[in-house]
């Protein structure tokens, strides 16, 4: 069976996802446990590089109501600490939503839900943000799905949004269909959109900054990086 397939359109199937997340969080802890890969001084670096390209495109902001959609282990609250008025995040891997709870049950303006991307509940959309981040989480939801979220943080209106998600660098999109990755330990699954699919859902959003995120020494390949996206809503 072919797990590596070029350009064409294939569904994941939610519950690999569902379970990879699972156990990677019983199996790996700190950032490794969220930026995948192997080599922990990587997975450091490019936090550190993300952090400080989102400060300076947030420096106008006094203070941040912040949804994290796909939340993890909730490395927005430690990243933008003190800037944080409210913060919700929400995941759908039980374990992060526990431990990110945990970690930070002395604040009470930081809350985490344990909940999917594709069923945000009413509550979570009835508050007031002026910061959406979403980071490594579309690659792993289907087509279907993508333009009801875009559409939901259209609706949120926030005054920015920073999207950061792993794409292709070739013409056309891979899609890694229940892969055995060496690396990962792990069958693995994900959608490596390009470029311009991605782009095609910012037409609400003026985009004020976005690049690849990766070099070779911090996870960067030949056909697949990351890329962010900084925008302001129009
Ligand atoms: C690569 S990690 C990134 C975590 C976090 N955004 C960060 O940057 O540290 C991907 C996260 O997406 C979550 N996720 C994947 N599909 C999801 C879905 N349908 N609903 C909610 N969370 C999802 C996983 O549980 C995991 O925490």
């Amino acid at each position: 069976m072919t797990t590596r397939i070029y350009d064409d359109r294939v569904d994941l199937d939610s519950n690999d996802i569902k379970e990879f997340w699972a156990k990677r969080a019983l199996s790996a802890t700190g950032l490794k446990t969220v930026l995948l890969g192997d080599d922990k001084g990587a997975q450091a670096e490019r936090n550190r590089k993300e952090c400080s390209i989102l400060e300076e495109a947030l420096s106008g902001l006094k203070s941040l109501r912040i949804l994290d959609i796909g939340c993890g282990i909730g490395r927005w609250v430690e990243n933008l600490g003190d800037k944080i008025e409210t913060y919700t995040g929400i995941d759908f891997t039980a374990e992060y939503v526990r431990i990110a709870n945990g970690k930070y049950a002395d604040r009470k303006d930081v809350n985490f839900y344990e909940m999917s991307v594709c069923d945000m509940s009413e509550e979570i959309l009835s508050k007031d943000y002026n910061l959406v981040i979403c980071t490594g989480v579309l690659t792993y939801i289907n087509d279907n799905e993508l333009p009801k979220i875009f559409e939901k943080i259209r609706e949120l209106s926030p005054e920015y949004v920073y999207i950061q998600e792993s794409i292709s660098l070739m013409d056309g999109r891979l899609t890694l269909d229940k892969f055995e990755s060496k690396e990962l330990k792990s069958n693995y699954s994900a959608i490596y959109r390009t470029q311009a699919e991605y782009e095609q859902y910012f037409k609400d959003f003026d985009i004020i900054k976005t690049d690849l995120l990766l070099d070779d020494e911090i996870g960067g390949r030949k056909e697949t990086n990351a890329r962010y996206w900084i925008g302001r809503t129009k």
